[in-house]
């Protein structure tokens, strides 16, 4: 069986690591795998330094689009994507998540009838504001076999029309849905002990034996549009007066912070010696450093989880969230980018911790499974 695999953004990087990891533990016989990167992000930092740490085979192709708007980058991305289909014809073609580079594989894939697998599917924030809405329900509804990480993903997809009683063999028409586990909590417990060992990250910043927090922000919607951006700013100034606050920041967060920051603020934080503000981190550093904060502070979906796999409390600085679960059993709490909610709740967790931290996510084998299952279907 052959499939190739795209990744762009950041988190698909990691979340593909699982997926080569368990072909090459299990499956080196029968699975060829193709990497395709789209050059979606290209920072050595957002990109190179991910390969690197979790072993992933180094890309067959690179496209190198690199950043332009939603339309000029998906576009160049499916012309890259459906030649190299053409040329490779795989068996599958593999797209994790809700990113641009998924969303081009999706169009590119289903015109020229290569089946789809959808890793992390069926999430909904149900806000199409956000373009990683848009790409992940596109994406779901061209796909063959669907793998949902979460019973609420599960339900989603069959409340959008999905039936789970579908039997094999499975095809655009007569599509496969799994609640399966996720691939990023596979990667968590692989590399939990390793990133430990390996990372310099909590000396190197001085953060040994330090309570901290860590945040991160870099969803346009935050970053873009300066009341947001000053409010998260304002309740970290605040937060930072009781806690240290670490803050590996985004390229997109790192350009916006003096254009759309009030000067005042953006002095203050960026002369605050309990602010430290720190290149993006890679990936064994961000889950020691997940591992050793008193809380996170984050719009991002990863983060969120990453913060649960550790048991950390997590405010989220968004209206809604794909991972509902977490919330509903008190670990998370939506905070918007409200000065007031996120000061009020970062005090209550500071006073009562969350305790709950149910088994929401799988057993850490969910890309075997996914594995199986194409081998299954094929
Ligand atoms: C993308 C995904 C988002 C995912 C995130 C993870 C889409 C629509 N969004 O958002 O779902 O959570 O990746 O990080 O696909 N930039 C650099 N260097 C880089 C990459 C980006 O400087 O290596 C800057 C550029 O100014 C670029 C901006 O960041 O314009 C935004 O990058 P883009 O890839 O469009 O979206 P992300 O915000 O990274």
């Amino acid at each position: 069986m052959k499939i190739v695999t795209v990744i762009g953004a950041r988190p698909q990087i990691i979340k593909a690591a699982a997926l080569s990891r368990a072909i090459k533990e299990h499956f080196e016989k029968e699975v060829k795998e193709v990497i395709v990167h789209t050059g979606q992000h290209y920072d050595d930092n957002m990109s190179q330094v991910f390969f690197d740490e979790l072993g992933i085979p180094a890309p067959n192709y690179n496209l190198g689009v690199g950043s332009a708007s939603h339309g000029v980058q998906t576009a160049k991305m499916i012309e890259g994507i459906e030649e190299i289909l053409l040329k490779e014809k795989p068996d599958y073609i593999v797209l994790y998540g809700d990113t641009n580079s998924t969303l081009a594989g999706a169009v590119a894939a289903s015109k020229i009838h290569v089946p789809i697998v959808h890793i992390e599917a069926g999430l909904r924030s149900f806000n199409k504001s956000m373009p990683e809405e848009i790409n992940r329900i596109c994406c779901d509804h061209c796909s063959t076999l669907l793998f949902s990480p979460t019973a609420t993903g599960f339900k989603n997809l069959i409340h959008e029309g999905f039936n789970p009683d579908n039997k094999r063999r499975f095809t655009i028409d007569n599509p496969g849905i799994y609640h399966c586990g996720d691939v990023m909590y596979d990667n968590s417990k692989h590399f939990a002990n390793i990133a430990d060992k390996k990372s310099q990250i909590l000396d190197k910043e001085g953060l040994r034996g330090v309570d901290y927090v860590l945040c991160t922000i870099h969803r346009d919607n935050n970053t873009d549009q300066p009341e947001r951006l000053n409010a998260i700013f304002k309740a970290l100034l605040k937060i930072s007066e009781s806690k240290t606050v670490v803050l590996p920041l985004h390229p997109r967060t790192s350009k916006l912070l003096n254009v759309n920051l009030e000067k005042s603020l953006f002095e203050k934080i960026t002369n605050n010696p309990n602010i430290k503000i720190l290149p993006p981190a890679s990936f064994l550093d961000m889950i020691v450093l997940e591992r050793h904060a008193q809380m996170v502070v984050t719009d991002s979906g990863g983060v969120q989880k990453e913060a649960f796999f550790f048991q950390k409390p997590c405010l989220i600085l968004r209206t809604e969230t794909e991972w509902k679960e977490i919330v509903e059993c008190g670990a998370a709490v939506i905070t918007d980018a409200d000065e007031e909610r996120i000061i009020k709740s970062f005090n209550n967790y500071m006073e009562n911790p969350p305790h709950k931290f149910p088994e929401i996510f799988g057993d850490g084998k969910a890309a075997e499974f996914i594995c199986k299952e194409m081998l299954e279907n094929f």
